[in-house]
């Protein structure tokens, strides 16, 4: 739940945010502001189903920029860390390195490098655990394994294969119950998409196995065991 309700002097300086990551997202392929917003509607739906004692403007800023390192493709496993300090710089030219407010900065930046495992520094705290599981919810269902192949190179079912341990491992590593309910259909549909993909590539697998000849040579395609028409 909310701790508290936003002041109007906060909700302006998340719409200022806003239209930075936006704009800052507007070339990004996987990971355009369409997930961006994703991720901040999940964060405000898990925050608002827990129990947790949540910040309302930390969690929101904190999900508006958590993939603003990817904005810069070079280090994308650095993106958490690299994020992290493009808020610090971004929220400092907003005020924020005042020392009534850099406790709030802080607390958004930790949010920032912590949403992702490459990090490999865990969440700790409730808005940081929150926004990690938004951004988990957000890979699945049929439109995060879509995304997931954006710009992976590799056979279908090799990327598809990855996927799938990812996505399985991503639902096991929600934090809250609140996130798994509301992941549970998503869960399921990335789990029957993955399984009709992988079907349909067994049957296109065996279909291309062998080139057939056969119609190009003008001969009826032949029964098992009719060897003496080839005679
Ligand atoms: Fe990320
Ligand atoms: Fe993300």
């Amino acid at each position: 739940m909310f701790s508290r309700s936003l002041t109007e002097d906060e909700a302006r300086r998340i719409k200022l945010i806003e239209s930075f990551v936006r704009n800052k997202h507007k070339e990004s392929d996987s990971h355009d502001f369409s997930h961006v917003l994703e991720v901040t509607q999940y964060a405000i739906k898990i925050a608002s189903r827990t129990t947790e004692s949540v910040d309302p403007f930390i969690l929101i800023c904190g999900a508006l920029l958590h993939d603003i390192g990817k904005t810069n493709l070079t280090f994308k496993s650095m993106h958490g860390l690299i994020g992290s300090a493009i808020a610090e710089e971004f929220l400092d030219a907003l005020g924020y390195s005042d020392p009534y407010l850099k406790p709030v900065r802080d607390a958004i930046c930790r949010i920032v490098a912590r949403h992702t495992p490459t990090t490999m520094v865990p969440p700790e705290t409730a808005e940081e655990k929150i926004v990690f599981d938004a951004d988990c919810l957000d890979r699945l269902g049929v439109i995060g394994v879509l995304r997931g192949f954006i710009g992976k190179s590799g056979s279908i079912s090799e990327i598809l294969e990855d996927k799938m341990k990812t996505r399985i491992r991503d639902y096991d590593k929600l934090h809250f119950e609140e996130s798994k309910e509301i992941g549970s259909k998503l869960n399921e549909e990335t789990l029957s998409f993955v399984e009709y993909i992988r079907k349909e590539l067994e049957v296109r697998k065996a279909s291309i196995e062998e080139l057939e000849l056969d119609e190009a040579l003008g001969k009826k395609k032949l029964e098992s065991g009719t060897d003496e028409d080839f005679d």
